[in-house]
């Protein structure tokens, strides 16, 4: 989603912001802007379009004497993509100007009382009318604090905004309300951003702001206040251990790439220091002083959602603790009964995602044990959960999620595995084969990532250009369908479904003709007779079928249909190398059709507007 950075140091402002808010463009954009205070004057330079349009036009311009400054990608919510609506925007009185991620909710009441105090928009923003909320109360106000303040006790939503004003030359306020953003600590310069890697070459010292805060940064100064009443508030600073490296591509083409084959990595780091090998056992340590819930309501959104799908038959099957698993926007206005002793599990790579952040406050207001799962640490999610397991990931760019399922599946099998040893029903020696078997899939998975490559690239050659396709699956392959579906639909813009492979005939299967492919999930596994069933249905119809299986395997001799053989893993593992075969898949097919395979259109890595 949007991005923000404000700079204010020695340095010159333009060119290091551009370098932030490239940065930044992996959370997605459709414009972008910058501002300024130069020779006395307020500067606001936007483009429609990637920042490279930006950067022509500041090419032309003589921008080197600002040192403070802030920038933004917009990912448009109201109003078109057009340069109009980029920000930063400038209210039509004072020299004032901001930049914002997020919605305001009041905006078209506010826009009317303004309009009737005369103020003038040119854009169709929420943003602009905050703009001129704040130069309407500096009006009263002599101090852009306060004025600020009080603006954003106006505005009703969500919000993370940064503000520059021609009487402050030297001086970026910001402040945040259910939307990241944190403060990086220099040495005679200071930034805001909405994402560490914004300024991670030059400081690793991040204050992360809380909602209901304002914050004003100087070069050599920098102070965190409380929205209600202005009072200093005490910060902890936070040391970065990670570094701009891992942030980049590292010599693969795209970050999908790199994170699809990070994939090895991310399962031993997410194991690390979870497993116990002599006794058979995982133990989570977050989880130790939590009480086995009696009930377990998974909510999260997307990928996230599908690996809670997942993890759901391991909760009810080894923990023996009933699992309901719910997509976070519609459990936040469903008023859902959640009953005594019911832990509410929140799933998020980002921590930030909007509706999965509401659904955890609306069961903690519900008074729910909160529990949470995600990859970014200092996330909204991350500190509001009751206790928090991070799945140690590294950070993920690639909009499409890739690694992060992979490690929310490591550590949800985990937790069920913690959980079975208290009136669970996970054996030991069915322990043993999970845990032996989760220490060599690393370099199995490692072994087979060129091949699988290679082989997703002919596949794709063959059927991209289909006019859809289905990605059928049973028990735990029905999760992993619907991830393939949806990486396909988000990278190549095919239309494709993903199907529980039994539920094919009750509709979809009038889709099916020679033109229409099915990928089905077939492990070898209990369901294996069941599904192969599903896939002679999908054949006789003549659809082409192509299942991903373990050999060697009789019976897979139907005519249309071929294979696309992966190792074999011990049960729930599986997934683990059948979900890289996917997401490849829908890599290489983006990528024969030419599209933005990290940056894919309409969509924005962190969703934190509903
Ligand atoms: O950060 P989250 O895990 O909460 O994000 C949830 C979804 O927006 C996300 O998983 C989305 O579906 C993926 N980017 C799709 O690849």
């Amino acid at each position: 989603m949007c991005g923000i950075i404000g700079y204010s140091g020695h340095r010159p402002a333009v060119p290091l912001i551009i370098e932030g808010l490239h940065r930044l463009e992996y959370r997605g954009y459709d414009s972008s802007g910058v501002c300024f205070v130069q020779n006395k004057e307020l500067k606001v330079v936007r483009a429609e379009g990637k920042l490279k349009l930006l950067e022509d036009k500041l090419a032309r311009m003589e921008v080197s004497l600002a040192t403070t400054g802030m920038g933004h990608t917009r990912w448009a919510t109201h109003g078109a993509p057009t340069e109009d609506n980029a920000h930063p925007h400038r209210s039509s009185r004072g020299d004032l100007a901001i930049v914002h991620n997020g919605i305001i909710e009041n905006y078209q009441e506010c826009k009317a009382e303004l309009l009737a105090k005369g103020f003038e928009f040119s854009s169709q923003t929420d943003t602009e009318v905050l703009a001129n909320l704040i130069a309407d109360e500096h009006s009263s106000e002599t101090s852009l604090l306060k004025a600020f303040a009080s603006a954003l006790e106006r505005a009703r939503g969500a919000y993370a905004v940064a503000l520059l004003s021609r009487q402050e030359p030297d001086t970026v306020y910001a402040a945040r309300q259910s939307a990241p953003l944190l403060l990086g600590l220099g040495s005679g310069e200071n930034f805001i951003a909405s994402d560490i890697p914004a300024f991670l070459p030059y400081t690793r010292d991040v204050v992360f702001l809380e909602d209901g805060e304002i914050a004003r940064i100087t070069p050599t100064s920098w102070e965190v206040f409380s929205l209600a009443d202005l009072k200093p508030m005490e910060k902890k600073i936070s040391r970065i251990e990670w570094d701009l490296q891992a942030a980049q591509k590292g010599g693969y083409k795209h970050f999908m790439l790199k994170e699809i084959f990070e994939q090895p990595m991310t399962i031993s780091d997410c194991a690390a220091g979870r497993v116990s090998m002599s006794r058979f056992e995982a133990h989570l340590p977050e989880l130790e002083a939590i009480a086995k819930p009696s009930r377990l309501r998974i909510v999260a959104c997307g990928t996230s959602y599908h690996a809670g799908i997942w993890a759901q038959i391991l909760f009810e099957n080894w923990a023996r603790i009933p699992t309901t698993v719910e997509i976070a926007s519609e459990f936040r206005y469903r008023n859902a009964l959640l009953s005594p002793g019911e832990t509410l599990l929140v799933v998020s790579q980002s921590g930030e995602t909007a509706d999965t952040l509401a659904a955890l406050r609306i069961a903690k207001e519900r008074g729910s044990p909160i529990l949470g799962i995600c990859n970014v640490i200092g996330s909204s999610i991350s500190r509001e959960a009751d206790a928090i397991i991070f799945t140690q990931a590294g950070p993920e760019i690639s909009v499409a999620s890739t690694k992060a399922m992979t490690a929310q599946m490591t550590v949800l099998m985990l937790m069920a595995m913690h959980w079975s040893k208290n009136g669970g029903s996970l054996n030991r020696d069915e322990a043993r084969l999970i845990l032996n078997g989760l220490s060599d899939l690393p370099a199995k998975l490692s072994g087979i990532l060129p091949t699988l490559k290679s082989e997703a690239a002919t596949l794709a050659a063959r059927f991209a250009s289909s006019k859809g396709m289905f990605f059928l699956g049973r028990g735990q392959s029905y999760p992993l369908a619907l991830e393939g579906a949806l990486k396909v639909k988000e990278l190549s813009y095919i239309h494709a479904e993903g199907y529980a492979s039994g539920e094919m005939k009750h509709g979809p299967i009038a889709l099916i003709d020679q033109d229409f492919p099915s990928f089905v999930l077939l492990p070898n596994d209990d369901l294996f007779a069941k599904t192969r069933s599903n896939m002679e249905e999908v054949a006789a119809r003549k659809g082409p079928v192509i299942a991903l299986t373990n050999p060697p395997k009789s019976g897979l001799d139907i005519k249309g249909c071929e294979t696309w053989l992966m190792p074999e893993a011990f049960g729930p593992l599986n997934s683990f190398l059948m979900l890289p075969a996917l997401q490849l898949f829908s890599y290489e097919a983006a990528a024969y059709l030419g599209k933005d395979v990290d940056q894919p259109r309409n969509l924005a890595k962190s969703v934190t507007v509903e």
